[in-house]
C-alpha cells in the first residue's frame, strides 16, 4: 500500500469513509484513525499498532451535538467541563448507547469522546457522519508521535495516509476526565492540567494508578522508548548520571555537554513550550546507537509538568 501524505482533507475524508486508516494530526498528538462504527475498520488499529484488545480507543469528532447523538447526556460537571474546554485536550468517559461498537470501549461502560482542536482535522470530521476512532499513531509501547514524519516512520506502507498538520502544539496526550458518584475524577493526566480542570468544578481526584482496569491504558511502561532512562533532579544528580554514552534532555538544570547530545526543552522555562518538544526530544536518539542512555530531567510537579513526570516515571519503570 502506498502512504499519501499531504493536506488534502476530501481525499482523507474519502480513504475514511472506505473503511482505511488514515493519521490525523491534532493539538495533543497525531492519532491513527479510523470510522469508530465500523468493526473492521477498528479491528485493522489494533492490527496495525499491535495494541491488546483491552485497551480502549477515544472517539472524536467535531461538535457537541454529534457527542450527543451518540452517549447519553453528561452531568453537569461534565457539561461545565466540555463548554469550558471542547474543542481542546480533554476527553470525557461518558455512557455510551447501544450504536458504539464493543471493540471500541473493550466492552466497558463508557466511551471516551474527545473534540481535538486542530484546524484541518475538525474540518476533516465535519465531513464525516461518524465518530473517529483514534488511538495515538505509534505501535503499541512506543512514545507518541507529535509530527507527520513520526507517524510515516511506524506505518509508512501501512496506512492510507497521514494528513499532515505541522507540529502538535501541546505535544503530550489528552486529560482523561469522568465522573464517579458525583466526583470528578482524573484518569490519565495529559494536556490539560489539573489546575485548570479545578478551576471550573472544583476539587478533583486523581486515578491513574495502572492497579485499577478503568483505564487499562494506563499500564506502567506504557510509554517504553528502547533507550535506559535516568530521572534526574539536582545537579548533582546530574553530574552523577554523566556518561559516555548518554544523552541529555534538560530543563532547568545547566549543564554542559556536546550540542548534539543536549535538549532543552523550553528556552523560556515554560512546562507547556516543554511539553510540546517532550516526545519530539524523546524520539531524537531512538536510532543513534551511540547513546545508550536518556538523562531527563524531572519537570516542577504542577500544570502540565506534572504531566510530564507521569510519562518520565512510566518510562523509568
Ligand atoms: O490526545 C489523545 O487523547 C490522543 C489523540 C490522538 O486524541 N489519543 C490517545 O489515544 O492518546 P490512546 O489510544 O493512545 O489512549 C487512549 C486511552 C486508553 O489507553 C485508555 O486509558 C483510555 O484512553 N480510554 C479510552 N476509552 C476508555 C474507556 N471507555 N474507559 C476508560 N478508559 C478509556
Ligand atoms: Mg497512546
Amino acid at each position: 500500500m502506498k502512504t499519501e501524505l499531504g493536506t488534502d482533507i476530501e481525499l482523507a475524508a474519502q480513504f475514511l469513509r472506505q473503511g482505511e486508516l488514515v493519521s490525523i494530526p491534532t493539538e495533543t498528538v497525531y492519532g491513527l484513525g479510523a470510522n469508530g462504527l465500523l468493526e473492521p475498520s477498528l479491528k485493522a488499529i489494533f492490527r496495525v499498532k499491535n495494541r491488546p484488545f483491552y485497551d480502549p480507543l477515544i472517539l472524536h469528532t467535531d461538535s457537541r451535538e454529534k457527542v450527543e447523538q451518540w452517549t447519553e447526556e453528561m452531568s453537569a460537571k461534565l457539561q461545565l467541563l466540555a463548554d469550558r474546554f471542547w474543542p481542546g485536550p480533554l476527553t470525557l468517559l461518558l455512557d455510551r448507547k447501544a450504536a458504539i461498537p464493543d471493540v471500541v470501549t473493550a466492552g466497558l461502560p463508557r466511551v471516551a469522546f474527545r473534540i481535538p482542536n486542530h484546524p484541518l482535522t475538525l474540518k476533516l470530521l465535519a465531513s464525516l457522519d461518524f465518530p473517529l476512532a483514534a488511538p495515538s499513531a505509534n505501535p503499541f509501547g512506543f512514545v507518541s508521535p507529535t509530527r507527520a514524519d513520526h507517524v510515516l516512520g511506524h506505518f509508512n506502507g501501512q496506512i492510507a495516509m497521514v494528513l499532515d498538520g505541522g507540529p502538535s502544539a501541546v505535544g503530550i496526550e489528552s486529560t482523561i476526565v469522568g465522573e464517579e458518584d458525583g466526583e470528578i475524577i482524573v484518569y490519565r493526566l495529559g494536556g490539560l492540567s489539573v489546575e485548570r480542570i479545578e478551576a471550573i468544578v472544583g476539587n478533583v481526584s486523581v486515578r491513574t494508578s495502572s492497579s485499577k482496569p478503568a483505564a487499562p491504558g494506563m499500564l506502567e511502561r506504557h510509554y517504553s522508548p528502547s533507550k535506559t532512562i535516568i530521572v534526574v533532579e539536582s545537579e548533582v544528580q546530574l553530574a552523577r548520571a554523566a556518561a559516555e554514552d548518554a544523552a541529555y534532555i534538560l530543563y532547568n538544570l545547566p549543564f554542559d555537554a556536546a550540542e548534539n547530545r543536549l535538549m532543552r526543552l523550553s528556552k523560556s522555562a515554560l512546562p507547556e513550550e516543554a511539553a510540546a518538544n517532550f516526545y519530539a526530544a524523546l524520539q531524537q536518539w531512538e536510532s543513534d546507537e551511540t547513546v545508550k542512555q536518556l538523562v531527563i530531567e524531572r519537570m516542577p510537579d504542577f500544570g502540565l509538568g506534572r504531566a510530564i513526570n507521569d510519562r518520565l516515571k512510566r518510562a523509568a519503570s
